[in-house]
């Protein structure tokens, strides 16, 4: 079978400091976005793309793109979490759904494949995600440049997307968090708070979000090697 995936674009990149959302900045002349989603569509088991867009963003309209008939656009929201519940709406709660930040154009098909494969292990969804490599320190709450304590690194984990959960939990984990007022930074944690378990499906660093400046030029350099 295959899968859909929503892809929440409607943010505006504040830590990059461009002159427009990181996801319209260009790597060998295609937008980040672009190289995103045409990556997801190459993969064999994906369907279509549900993308949510600003409803003021003038940027993706103009692109080559807009008009692909496996690309839906829907509005997104005020936070991420609203942006991916506008486009779960074009999906049927009985769909398993991939989520995948528009800012990470790396992803290896390899890993998106271990993550599918959930679907059919019944354990429940997850992420991909990477280990921790340095030692991780927890500032103090009073003095944030202060070291309170090291926190034990082997069992932290870099969640990264896509994410993959059944589209009916996933749409009510995030309606239900948000009535919360929980901080829903990804899928994974509206899932946990709901009780769902979530999988560590180990992928690549590679899958790297661009968040500032330097990520572009890393980003460029892992899209001119890839062969999938
Ligand atoms: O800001 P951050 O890097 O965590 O954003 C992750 C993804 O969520 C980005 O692809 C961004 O465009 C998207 N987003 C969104 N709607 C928002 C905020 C962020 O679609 N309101």
């Amino acid at each position: 079978s295959d899968f859909p995936v929503v892809v929440p674009a409607a943010g505006v990149g504040k830590r990059m400091g461009a002159d427009r959302p990181k996801q319209y900045l260009l790597i060998h002349g295609k937008t980040v976005l672009e190289h995103t989603l045409l990556l997801l569509l190459a993969h064999p088991r994906i369907r279509y793309v549900v993308v949510a867009i600003d409803p003021q963003d003038p940027y993706f309209d103009a692109l080559d793109i807009a008009d692909h008939p496996d690309i839906k656009r829907v509005d997104g929201g005020k936070e991420r979490a609203d942006s991916v519940l506008a486009g779960l709406q074009l999906i049927a709660d009985q769909d398993w759904v991939l989520v995948h930040d528009a800012a990470r154009p790396c992803v290896r098909h390899d890993d998106i494949d271990a993550l599918l494969a959930l679907a059919d292990q019944h354990n429940g969804g997850g992420i991909l995600a990477t280990p921790v490599r340095d030692t991780m320190k927890r500032a103090s709450e009073q003095f944030p440049d202060r070291v309170d304590h090291t926190a034990p690194r082997e069992h932290l984990w870099h969640a990264q997307t896509p994410q993959f959960f059944p589209a009916g939990q996933l749409r009510q984990a995030l309606e239900q968090g948000m009535a919360k007022g929980l901080p829903i930074t990804d899928e994974a944690s509206a899932m946990e708070a709901a009780g769902y378990p979530v999988q560590l499906v180990e992928g690549s660093e590679q899958n790297l979000k661009i968040t500032r400046p330097d990520d572009l030029a890393l980003a460029e350099y892992y899209l001119s090697r890839r062969t999938t």
